[in-house]
């Protein structure tokens, strides 16, 4: 009977909302409201976060309802089993963000994935148990709550609940995605039974349902950080590590805690940009990126033109090798932050820029700092009181280590793969790294994700962010400069196309609409390499014009994502 009337009413809900208004559209399309807003990858988890908004939840409370739900209608990277970063502009004008990243386990040590000749061995990093770092979600999600939540906790983690328990219906795009998989899925019996049909494969408009997750998400319901990091969630993920050669103790898990971060911050023209700092090279790597790029005046170069590109392309080289040298967790190794996000640094770096490109390998990390030493999911929330949200979460690679907690319900990331387990060579990003990202008991990898908010004339202006590993700092650079520089509207900003730049390898990667085949050889005669064409990113956005006072939010449209206001 409960399963019946939860079952409506939360497909009622995802209808009503559909068909009832332009306040709740999918992938690619402008919503527009004029109270609050929250755009994610997947319907149900923005329509759970709209209704916590609806009922006078503020912007924490409704980011936290709609990571429980994504953790059970997204699972490809919504989740229990990662970790994340929340960025937070309160109305009053405090930011703050918020550092629940995964860990290295205590028996974590700097050659555990080398083998005996020295080489990373990629299955051990990258699947199973042993890739997994010491899950942070939980605690990140309850610490939100505790500092700024507004509604009871059950009301922000009931729905999630409700939808595993009950079940939900399966989009396309997520049967798709379970079916796309199944060939690593049936390598763990405990992922194999939730995630695999025997016969035939998922259809878009089936039930979906995960009694193991549900009673999980009771567990922390019931007991909080003690219903995931201790009693019978803590027994099932430690047995699952001990019987596979995993490292996650009971004790890391007793260990696990949340860390509250300033952001980064600084001035990009007129606007302020918030974003994450260490352990993530995201906000930094902005920052950096933003300050050379201020230097010129952006808005004269065509966009998209191979002198952008170029230009572009040559800051990312510097701002990547830095990455690659400098950044790492700052409870173990000294972040340079100052010096890599001063002015001067990057006027240093942008008057090493030529016409030509310089060759990847001919820049080195910068030599300044004497005294300091594919899957992941964003959500962005703005609230009428004025607070905004930004989100990223992941476990990692798409559903993780693709192995589930037996008897749990969730997937583990595989996140170990984001420290550099073997100087110089690169992870599954492409992404090199050295000491300051080197595997350290308690340490946590150097992440990528760049939840960002940016405020014009001291109030929210635009709040995004986005999956895709190494890609996310380049792409979000390039919705901020669409929507400062080149003056486009969000609906512009988000449907151009985008290119990326790595510093290694030494190649532009684009995407297919910027037609890069008739720049391909000025590109080349410049001394580019033009590297593989390929989708990037998928950003949920919120821009905030303050003259009409419309809250506009688009979820990016090169993925499934809903964008939900009232
Ligand atoms: O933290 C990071 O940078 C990576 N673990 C993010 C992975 C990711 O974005 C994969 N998604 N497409």
């Amino acid at each position: 009977m409960r399963k019946l009337t939860f079952f409506s009413l939360s497909f009622s809900i995802v209808f009503f909302l559909f068909f009832s208004c332009n306040c709740f559209s999918q992938s690619g399309k402008e919503t527009i409201a004029k109270n609050g807003m929250v755009v994610s990858a997947d319907s149900i988890a923005t329509a759970v976060g709209l209704e916590i908004l609806k009922k006078g939840g503020n912007a924490i409370d409704a980011a936290i309802a709609t990571g429980f739900a994504l953790a059970v209608t997204y699972p490809v990277a919504g989740n229990l089993g990662g970790g994340g970063f929340m960025v937070i502009r309160l109305a009053s004008g405090e930011t703050l963000t918020l550092d629940y990243r995964e860990k290295a386990p205590l028996n974590a040590f700097r050659e555990m994935y080398l083998d005996s000749l020295g080489n990373i061995e990629q299955k051990k990093i990258l699947e199973g148990v042993t890739a997994a770092g010491v899950p942070g979600s939980v605690d990140g999600l309850i610490t939100a709550w505790e500092k700024f939540g507004s509604l009871n906790f059950s009301e922000l983690i009931q729905p999630a609940i409700d939808l595993a328990e009950n079940g939900f219906i399966l989009s396309k795009s997520t049967s798709e995605s379970f079916n796309r998989y199944k060939s690593e899925f049936v390598k763990f019996n405990s992922t194999k039974k939730l995630f695999v049909k025997p016969e035939g494969k998922f259809k878009a408009g089936e039930l979906f349902v995960q009694k193991d997750l549900a009673a999980t998400l009771t567990r922390i319901l019931l007991k909080r950080r003690d219903g995931f990091y201790g009693g019978i969630t803590a027994e099932l993920l430690t047995k699952q590590m001990q019987e596979n050669g995993g490292y996650i103790s009971k004790e890391d898990l007793k260990k696990y805690s949340t860390v509250s971060r300033e952001p980064v911050i600084a001035f990009y023209r007129d606007y302020k940009v918030i974003s994450m700092g260490p352990p993530s090279s995201g906000g930094i790597a902005l920052i950096q990126a933003l300050n050379i790029l201020e230097n010129k005046e952006i808005e004269q170069i065509p966009h998209n033109s191979v002198e952008y590109i170029h230009f572009v392309s040559e800051a990312l080289k510097y701002v990547y090798a830095d990455r690659s040298e400098y950044l790492g967790d700052p409870d173990f190794f000294p972040v340079p932050v100052a010096q890599l996000i001063s002015k001067s640094y990057a006027s240093q770096i942008f008057n090493l820029i030529s016409d030509t490109a310089r060759k990847s390998l001919e820049i080195k990390p910068g030599e300044v700092f004497p005294n300091e030493s594919t899957e992941t999911t964003h959500y962005s929330v703005y609230d009428k009181f004025g607070n905004a949200v930004s989100v990223t979460t992941t476990i990692n690679s798409g559903y993780g280590a693709k192995v589930v907690v037996e008897g749990a319900g969730f997937f583990l990331n595989n996140e170990m793969d984001d420290f550099s387990a073997k100087p110089g060579v690169p992870n599954q990003f492409g992404l090199p790294g050295n000491i300051a990202n080197q595997i350290v008991p308690e340490k946590r990898m150097l992440s990528s994700m760049t939840p960002t908010i940016i405020l014009k004339n001291d109030k929210p202006f635009l709040i995004l962010g986005s999956p895709g590993g190494s890609t996310i700092i380049t792409v979000v650079l390039q919705v901020i400069l669409n929507t400062i520089d080149f003056k486009m509207s969000l609906y512009d900003a988000m449907h151009s196309a985008r290119f990326h730049h790595q510093w290694l390898p030494d190649e532009i990667q684009y995407e297919e609409e910027i037609t890069i085949s008739e720049k391909k050889e000025e590109l080349e005669q410049k001394g580019h390499k033009i590297g593989i064409k390929r989708v990037l990113g998928l950003v949920e956005a919120i821009l905030i014009d303050h003259n009409s006072g419309d809250i506009i939010g688009i979820s990016d449209p090169r993925g499934f994502g809903y964008a939900g206001g009232y």
